[in-house]
């Protein structure tokens, strides 16, 4: 396996990949990879011939007052991870790679960005547009992958991807949580002890959310409140957004129909964490 710094090496090794026919799959991420990357990968590499897994914190999703500077980092044990899931390339560009000086192109979103967490976080979607714009244009994969557990994101990129004419296949991949429900992601190294514990109350509070849909439940704000109390049972915990929105055009919904996502976003502590589940009829 690989590791790339510059976009040159990237194009060149895809090229080489294209001359011999093969397919190539990529991952983004921000690196300090876990389980819920790996089935990313994994998924990936069982799909393409080729698998390139980017690992950039990318800061210009990251609002003034954000986790940039303390996100946390460790590319060797991310190289290993990628190398063992059997990846072919690790991508892995400073800053000024991905920005010069006078970058001054972005990729803006006039829908399904304005709610959920573009809400409190203004300027991440057109962040994470823009840095995945790149990333399709630098590795041109045929497929690429990305988890439900930031739904938002996966349907702001399947829009896209529609939008600009990509002619990349989308692949969402489910949620992979920790044996307690807690649904993993690297910022949950932030969590002490005591807030790790009072973390489980967001897959708590989904679980039972889903129970009342499932027993036939289909007003909205029922299922809102019944997860808004059980997050405030919780002392830690301090609600950012509970929602039930369309799947597809991430619209609040006030009767329960068509596909919706129910999400939510909670701070334990200073950390925010968010959780989802999502019905399909
Ligand atoms: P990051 O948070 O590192 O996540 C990379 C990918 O892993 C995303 O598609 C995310 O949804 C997926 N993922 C994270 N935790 C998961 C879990 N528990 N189960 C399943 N998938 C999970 O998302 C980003 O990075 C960035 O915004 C990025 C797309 C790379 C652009 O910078």
């Amino acid at each position: 396996m690989k590791i790339a710094e510059t976009i040159r090496e990237v194009r060149e090794q895809v090229k080489k990949w294209r001359q011999e026919g093969l397919s190539v799959g990529l991952v983004p991420t921000m690196g300090y990879l876990h389980e819920g990357h790996k089935s990313l990968i994994d998924r990936a590499v069982q799909e393409n011939d080729r698998v390139v897994v980017s690992v950039f914190v990318n800061p210009m999703q990251f609002g003034p007052k954000e986790d940039l500077a303390s996100y946390p980092r460790d590319l060797k044990r991310d190289a290993a991870i990628c190398e063992e899931a059997g990846a072919a390339l690790v991508f892995h560009p400073e800053p000024e790679e991905m920005y010069h000086d006078d970058f001054s192109s972005y990729v803006d979103m006039n829908t399904l960005t304005g709610g959920l967490c573009g809400k409190s976080r203004p300027i991440h979607f057109r962040g994470v547009c823009t840095v995945v714009a790149k990333l399709f244009h630098i590795v041109t994969p045929d497929r690429a992958y990305f988890g439900q557990k930031d739904a938002q994101q996966l349907a702001v990129i399947r829009h896209m991807v529609n939008d600009l004419n990509f002619g990349i296949e989308i692949v969402g991949c489910p949620i992979i949580r920790e044996k307690d429900g807690l649904a993993k992601s690297s910022r949950n190294t932030y969590l002490d002890a005591q807030e790790r514990q009072a973390a489980l109350v967001l897959s708590r509070a989904l679980k039972e959310g889903r129970r009342r849909m499932d027993e036939g439940e289909t007003d909205a704000g029922n299922i809102i409140q019944a997860i808004t109390e059980i997050i405030e049972s919780e002392p830690l915990a301090k609600i950012d957004y509970v929602e039930v929105v369309d799947w597809n055009t991430l619209e609040p919904v006030s009767e329960i129909q068509d596909a919706v996502l129910v999400a939510i976003a909670v701070y334990i502590g200073k950390t925010r964490l968010i959780d989802n589940f999502i019905v399909s009829e």
